[in-house]
C-alpha cells in the first residue's frame, strides 16, 4: 500500500469516527465530490454507448452489439437519478455542469431521467426484434432525451 493510500484510509476513518461521535448523521453519505465523480463516469459510459450505436447504426447493425450498448444506457439511466442528491451542485465547490434548476424544478429533472430510460428500454425492444429502422428510429429517440434534459440542467449546453 502506498503511503497516500495509508494516509487516505487514516483520513477516512477519521472521519467515520467523527460521524459515528456526531449524533445527526446515522449513515455516512459520500461526499460531493464522490457523487459527482461516479455520475460523470456514468454519463461518459452512457456517451460511449450512444457513440458505438451510432457507429452500428450507420451500417448494417449488429444486434448483440446494440442491444449491449441499449442496456447499458437503460441501466445507468436507472442509477443516475440518485446520484443528484441535494448539496452536489455548483455551491458544492466541486467542478460540476450541473445546473441549479436541477434542485429548484427537481420534478422535470426527474421526468426527464424517467423519459431517457423508458426510450433506452424501447431500443432494447427494437433491437430484440432485428429490425434496423426501428432501432435507427428509436436511437434518435433515446439521443433527443439526453439533448433536452442538458439544454436545460446542464451548462455550456
Ligand atoms: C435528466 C437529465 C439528463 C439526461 C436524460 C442526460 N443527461 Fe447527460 N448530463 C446531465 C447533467 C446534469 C450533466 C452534468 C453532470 C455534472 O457535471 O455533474 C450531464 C453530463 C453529461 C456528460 C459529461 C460528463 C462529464 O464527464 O462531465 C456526458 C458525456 C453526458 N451527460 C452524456 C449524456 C448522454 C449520452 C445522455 C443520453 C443517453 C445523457 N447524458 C442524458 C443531465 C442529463
Amino acid at each position: 500500500m502506498t503511503r497516500s493510500k495509508i494516509a487516505a484510509l487514516t483520513a477516512l476513518g477519521l472521519a467515520a469516527a467523527a460521524m459515528a461521535g456526531g449524533a445527526t448523521l446515522a449513515v455516512a453519505a459520500p461526499s460531493a465530490s464522490t457523487t459527482i465523480a461516479t455520475r460523470k463516469a456514468n454519463f461518459k459510459k452512457m456517451g460511449a454507448a450512444m457513440k458505438a450505436l451510432k457507429g452500428e447504426l450507420s451500417g448494417t447493425p449488429d444486434k448483440a452489439k446494440v442491444l449491449e450498448a441499449a442496456k447499458t444506457i437503460a441501466a445507468t439511466g436507472r442509477v443516475q437519478g440518485q446520484l443528484f442528491p441535494a448539496g452536489t451542485g455548483p455551491s458544492s465547490g466541486v467542478e460540476t455542469d450541473a445546473l441549479p434548476a436541477i434542485w429548484t424544478n427537481r420534478a422535470a429533472f426527474d421526468a426527464d431521467m424517467t423519459k431517457l430510460v423508458t426510450e433506452a428500454d424501447k431500443l432494447v425492444a427494437a433491437a430484440n426484434t432485428g429490425n434496423a429502422a426501428a432501432m435507427q428510429a428509436q436511437f434518435k429517440a433515446v439521443g433527443g432525451t439526453c439533448g433536452s434534459c442538458h439544454k436545460q440542467f446542464r451548462a455550456d449546453d
